[in-house]
C-alpha cells in the first residue's frame, strides 16, 4: 500500500489527524468528486434527468457491494444507513410470542432498543449470549442456548465501542447447524476487513457508507440472501419496493430493493459504489493487515503510559481503540485533542449499557484509525494526552 499516494488522495489528511474512522472516515478525491459531479449534473439538468444519465454508475454500485461481500447483485439493497438496512430486516421478521433472541453483550444500542420494543410488542424473549473469558461472544455459551424457540441470532459483528471482532463465521455454523436465522450488523468491519457472507454464513447483513468505507454519508446498504427474501415480509412498501398490478392488488419485487425507498440519494449511491471499488482494488486483507498493525502499535503505546488503561477485548482486535485515561472524563480528552487538531470520539455508556456499564465504565475514548493513518499521528495523539491524576 502507498500511504503517501493515498493520504495526497485525501484532503483531509491534510489539517488534521483523523482518528474518528469509526464515526466516518474520510472520503478520497475520487469519491468525492464522483459525488460532487453527480449533485453538478443535477443542479445543471435536473435531478430525475441526472438520475437517468447515470443508470450505469448507479447499476454499477450494486455490482461492487456484491462483489465486496461475496454476493449476488440482487440481494443487495442500497438504503439511508445501516441501522435501516438492519430494521428492513429484523422488522421483517415474524415473531411470536415465546420466541427467543439470541444476541451479544456488545451490540449495538439501536438493535438492543429493537429488541425491546419487539419483547414489548410480541411477547419474545431477548436473551444475551455470554462472553468468553477474552471479552467476545462465547460460541459454545451460544450453542447450549440453542433451542426450537430460538428465531434469531442477531450479532454486532464489531461493536462500536471497543476493538473487538466476534467470532462471526462461528456463530455462523452454529446458525446453519440449527437453521436459524442470522442477522449480522457489519456496520464496522465492512470495509476494514474481509467480510464474504458464505464464510461467515450470515443470511442478512447491513453495512453503511462513510465508516471504514470511506463513502458519503446518508447511504448503507442490506445483504439479504436470496432464500431469505421471501421469508421475509418488507415492513414498508412504496411504488419501487412493489407494483400497484390492479385496484386491490400489488406485487412485491423479486429482488432485495423490495427493502429500498423510491426516493434516494442518487449522488450518494454512487459515491458509495466508487468508494467500495477502491477497498476491493486496495485487497480487503491489505487493509486489515494495515489498520491492526497501527492500532496494535496504539495499543502498546498507550499501555505503556502510566494511568492510561486500554479498554479493548476480544481474541481478535480490529482498528478501534479505546482506552481511559485515569483522572479524566473521556469527553474532556476528546475536546482537548479537537482543540489540538486531532479527532476522536467518545462511547458512553447509554449506548452500551449490556456491554460498559456492566465492566463499570461510564465512557471510553474512542480512536479509531484507518489505513491512511500514520505512526507520527498515534505518536501525536498520545503526546497529547493529559497526564493521568488519581482524582476525578
Ligand atoms: C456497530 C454499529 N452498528 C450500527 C451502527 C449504525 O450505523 P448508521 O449510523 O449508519 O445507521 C453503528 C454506528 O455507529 C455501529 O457502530
Amino acid at each position: 500500500m502507498d500511504i503517501e499516494a493515498l493520504r495526497r488522495d485525501t484532503p483531509g489528511c491534510e489539517g488534521r489527524v483523523h482518528l474518528n474512522n469509526a464515526g466516518a472516515a474520510l472520503m478520497s478525491r475520487q469519491t468525492l468528486a464522483a459525488v460532487t459531479s453527480h449533485l453538478e449534473l443535477e443542479a445543471e439538468i435536473g435531478g430525475y434527468e441526472a438520475a437517468a444519465a447515470a443508470t450505469e454508475k448507479v447499476e454499477h454500485t450494486y455490482d461492487a457491494l456484491a462483489r465486496l461481500v461475496g454476493a449476488d447483485r440482487d440481494e443487495i439493497a442500497v438504503v439511508e444507513n445501516a441501522t435501516r438496512a438492519w430494521d428492513m430486516a429484523f422488522y421483517g421478521l415474524e415473531f411470536r410470542a415465546g420466541d427467543r433472541i439470541l444476541t451479544a453483550r456488545a451490540e449495538y444500542a439501536s438493535n438492543a432498543i429493537a429488541f425491546l420494543q419487539a419483547a414489548q410488542r410480541y411477547g419474545v424473549s431477548v436473551e444475551i449470549v455470554p462472553d468468553d473469558e477474552s471479552g467476545q461472544l462465547s460460541v459454545e455459551a451460544l450453542r447450549e442456548m440453542i433451542d426450537e424457540r430460538v428465531k434469531l441470532i442477531a450479532v454486532t459483528h464489531v461493536p462500536t465501542q471497543g476493538g473487538l471482532v466476534n467470532p462471526a463465521a462461528a456463530i455462523g455454523e452454529v446458525a446453519r447447524e440449527f437453521e436459524i436465522t442470522y442477522l449480522l450488523d457489519a456496520c464496522q468491519s465492512v470495509g476494514q476487513m474481509p467480510v464474504v457472507v458464505a464464510e461467515i454464513g450470515c443470511d442478512l447483513l447491513s453495512a453503511t457508507s462513510r465508516k471504514y468505507l470511506r463513502g458519503p454519508r446518508g447511504t448503507g446498504f442490506l445483504y439479504c440472501a436470496r432464500t431469505m427474501l421471501d421469508r421475509l415480509e418488507p415492513p414498508f412498501l412504496d411504488l419501487h419496493a412493489a407494483t400497484w398490478t390492479g385496484p386491490d392488488s400489488y406485487e412485491v419485487r423479486a429482488d432485495a430493493r423490495r427493502f429500498e425507498n423510491w426516493e434516494t440519494y442518487y449522488a450518494g449511491k454512487i459515491g458509495l459504489g466508487v468508494a467500495a471499488d477502491a477497498a476491493i482494488s486496495l485487497g480487503l486483507e491489505a487493509i486489515e493487515h494495515r489498520i491492526t498493525t497501527l492500532a496494535e502499535s496504539l495499543r502498546r503505546q498507550l499501555q505503556a503510559m502510566p494511568g492510561v488503561q486500554v479498554r479493548d477485548q476480544g481474541q481478535r482486535r480490529c482498528g478501534i481503540v479505546t482506552f481511559t485515561v485515569d483522572g479524566h472524563d473521556p469527553g474532556h480528552i476528546a475536546d482537548q485533542l479537537r482543540a489540538k487538531g486531532i479527532n476522536v470520539s467518545v462511547s458512553i455508556a447509554d449506548y452500551a449499557r449490556w456491554d460498559l456499564e456492566p465492566r463499570g465504565l461510564d465512557a471510553v475514548v474512542r480512536a479509531s484509525v484507518h489505513y491512511y493513518n500514520t505512526h507520527d499521528e498515534l505518536d501525536r495523539l498520545c503526546e497529547a494526552l493529559p497526564e493521568p491524576t488519581n482524582t476525578r
